[in-house]
């Protein structure tokens, strides 16, 4: 069964989301954003986004050596990156590409060697070697492997300024969609057991710790929780699912994403922010084998 399927239930919910019906399952539907289209989508990542990708990665998850390869995953047969972006600020923009894509430590850091490189950078590098600009601001990205019927979700992380903005469910949200389309029969990952944030949010989808992996990770020896969903394809799962997406709608508005672009007439989120103001006066261990990376999801 697939998000296609007429039969399936989630693609009855969506067809509603289509048709511009969906019903908020929040008691007051005033409040509901689900008709409005969030800032932030969801699209495949491309090796375009890789700078920015791996900046993304050492913003979240400061002071490991890079846990994934990034490039050669985006060009795995069996992987599969997906980044929530928006459109580029155009005071991002004039800051030119090396500083728009630096973790907030290399934005902020204010030593005499950090300053320096910054104005070389801006001043001169810019200038004579100006690296391309990733095509858009990419705030997070979730990255799968597919092996046999299981989905791993091998990383999966957000530059500090967008977190609690509902971006790390989107993207969690996104990964089990295409999970489902890839019919895999269930998502699993692991997370130290020290990241309450990650661990909640892979609760709220139903993950469940199956396991331990002990001093997993090498840089401080902490223990991997191994977390894994009930079988995605089950009616049950498919409910709680489908729910979770709705209450994500209402409280973040729609994001469009692979297999669900936001319909016609979805009102942008800044045109209801103006019209509102008017009327009243935001595995370092894997290889270039199949064997998996030091996971950090
Ligand atoms: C984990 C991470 C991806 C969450 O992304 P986020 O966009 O900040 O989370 P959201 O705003 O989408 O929150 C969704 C849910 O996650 C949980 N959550 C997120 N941040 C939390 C926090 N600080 N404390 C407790 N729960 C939290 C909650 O269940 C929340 O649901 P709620 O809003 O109904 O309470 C983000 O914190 C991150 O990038 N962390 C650094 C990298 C990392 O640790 N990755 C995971 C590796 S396994």
């Amino acid at each position: 069964m697939t998000l296609s399927d007429p039969n399936n239930i989630l693609a009855g919910a969506f067809a509603d989301l289509d048709s511009g019906n969906l019903k908020s399952s929040s008691d007051s539907p005033s409040e509901s954003k689900s008709e409005i289209r969030n800032e932030f989508a969801v699209r495949r990542a491309t090796l375009d986004d890789s700078l920015m990708l791996e900046s993304i990665e050492r913003e979240a998850f400061p002071g490991m050596t890079p846990v994934t390869r990034i490039e050669r995953d985006l060009t795995r047969q069996n992987g599969l990156y997906l980044a929530a972006i928006r459109n580029w600020q155009p005071d991002e923009q004039e800051l030119g590409p090396r500083f728009a894509i630096a973790t907030k430590a290399e934005k902020e850091d204010e030593s005499f060697t950090a300053r320096m490189r910054r104005n070389v950078d801006r001043y001169l590098l810019d200038r004579v070697n100006r690296p391309k600009l990733p095509p858009d601001y990419i705030a997070g990205f979730v990255g799968l492997w597919f092996v046999l019927d299981e989905a791993h979700v091998v990383i999966i992380g957000l530059r500090e300024s967008d977190r609690r903005k509902g971006i790390g469910e989107q993207l969690l949200i996104s990964a089990v969609e295409q999970s489902f389309e890839n019919d895999s029969r269930v998502v699993t990952l692991e997370v130290r057991e020290s990241n309450e944030p990650a661990i909640e949010l892979y609760k709220k989808y139903g993950f469940q710790e199956v396991g331990l992996r002990r001093r997993y990770y090498s840089d401080n020896g902490e223990n991997a929780v191994i977390m894994t969903t009930p079988p995605i394809q089950s009616d049950d799962y498919q409910k709680q699912f489908t729910e979770l997406v709705e209450q994500h709608a209402d409280k973040w508005g729609w994001v469009s994403r692979p297999g669900f672009a936001a319909p016609e007439g979805y009102v942008e989120e800044d045109e209801t922010k103006g019209e509102s103001e008017a009327s009243d006066s935001t595995s370092a261990d894997g290889d270039e084998s199949e064997s998996k990376p030091e996971i950090e999801a």
